[in-house]
């Protein structure tokens, strides 16, 4: 198949009409989106989101995020909508936020994985809103990448995945915040969030006036089951062998990596090293990666995924990572830091 690119261009009709008649027909089409870019097809048409697992590789047991354009849509996909989530859908939509709810019978169990409830999510992203308007249909969408590959946070990085495996892909240049929604159940006695984004557990708690995280995010490698099914699979995982180095003292950290930097390379390896805008220059490695500033931590998640395809690009053997724990997007960005290093953390 040949897979058409276009540029995002919202005032391209042309360009829109194409990708929803694709949409419309079964097909699939990539596109931006504030976080993430994703790989879109009919929700309600299970033939279509069948499509999207394969052209991932995706398993069948991990549902899709249902994307809408206008806040009642959500009447039509849940069979029930609570207090709570209405009050986060006017706090946080258009925007970063995927809420979880019962399912109507319309919603396919492929688009879902079988589950009787449903992800929801109205993006913010000027392209992704007019594709989903101008088509007509619900978008499932996850992130366009392979499975197992970092999300893409360019359209580059979805033709490096998807060139041949799906119908198009939009262009609407580099994401904005780069790491997935956050995803909060709203199913349960309790506001939980099944995965960290940038609307932080503060966020939502000062919107509903409670917040819990899913224990299972918390307790690595303790045999809790994580309630959103995509965040038991090993994600994101460079080819090479990536470590989290830790202190409270950036010094240690430093002449940490530097040490093994230099056993590796004795040793014949490839290295890599990520690390904060900052200490660019202290790092002696021929592949230093700028993460961007700690002190503005969306410059982090918008690099993240992008750095390690870098790694993967530079065939990196041994990559040694900073940790960026800091505040509430630190949260987040950490959770998709040490799923990537396989929990590997060395501590100094
Ligand atoms: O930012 C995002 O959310 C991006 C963009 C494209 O919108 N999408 C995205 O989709 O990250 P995906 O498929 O890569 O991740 C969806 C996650 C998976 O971990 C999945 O298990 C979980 O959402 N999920 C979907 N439906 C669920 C449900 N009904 N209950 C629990 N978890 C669910
Ligand atoms: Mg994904």
């Amino acid at each position: 198949m040949e897979t058409i690119l276009r540029k995002a261009d919202i005032n391209d009709e042309e360009t829109f009409a194409m990708a929803g008649d694709i949409l419309k027909a079964g097909g699939l089409v990539a596109f931006p989106t504030e976080t993430v870019y994703g790989l879109g097809g009919d929700a309600l048409n299970s033939e279509a989101a069948g499509k999207i697992y394969s052209a991932k590789g995706r398993p069948s047991d991990n549902p899709l995020i249902v994307h809408i354009a206008d806040t009642n849509s959500v009447y039509e996909l849940a069979e029930y909508v609570p207090e709570g989530a209405k009050l986060l859908m006017e706090a946080f939509w258009p925007g970063p936020l995927t809420i979880i709810f019962k399912k109507k019978s319309v919603v396919p169990d492929t688009t879902t994985g079988g589950l009787n409830t449903v992800a929801i999510r109205m993006p913010s992203h000027p392209g992704a809103l007019k594709l989903i308007k101008d088509s007509g249909v619900f978008i499932a969408a996850p992130s366009a990448n392979l499975s197992g590959r970092p999300s893409p946070t360019t359209a580059a990085h979805v033709m490096e995945d998807m060139n041949g495996r799906i119908d198009m892909v939009l262009d609407g240049g580099p994401v904005g915040i780069g790491i997935e929604s956050t995803i909060v159940d709203m199913t349960g006695e309790r506001p939980t969030i099944l995965r960290p984004g940038y609307i932080s557990g503060k966020m939502i708690k000062d919107v509903v006036g409670d917040c819990i995280m899913d224990p299972a995010l918390e307790s690595v490698g303790a045999g809790i089951r994580p309630k959103a099914p995509g965040m038991k699979y090993t994600h994101y995982a460079p080819k090479g062998e990536l470590s989290i180095v830790e202190s409270d003292d950036i010094e240690k950290v430093i002449n940490k990596i530097n040490e093994l930097v230099q056993e590796k390379k004795e040793q014949g390896f490839k290295t890599a090293v990520i690390c904060d805008t900052e200490n660019v220059a202290r790092y002696n490695c021929q592949h230093v990666l700028d993460a961007g500033s700690r002190k503005n931590e969306i410059t982090v998640s918008a690099a993240l995924y992008s750095l390690l395809r870098t790694c993967d690009d530079i065939g990196a053997d041994y990559i040694y990572t900073e940790s960026f724990a800091e505040g509430d997007m630190g949260y987040a960005i950490m959770n998709r830091l040490i799923k990537a290093a396989g929990h590997r953390i060395i501590e100094v």
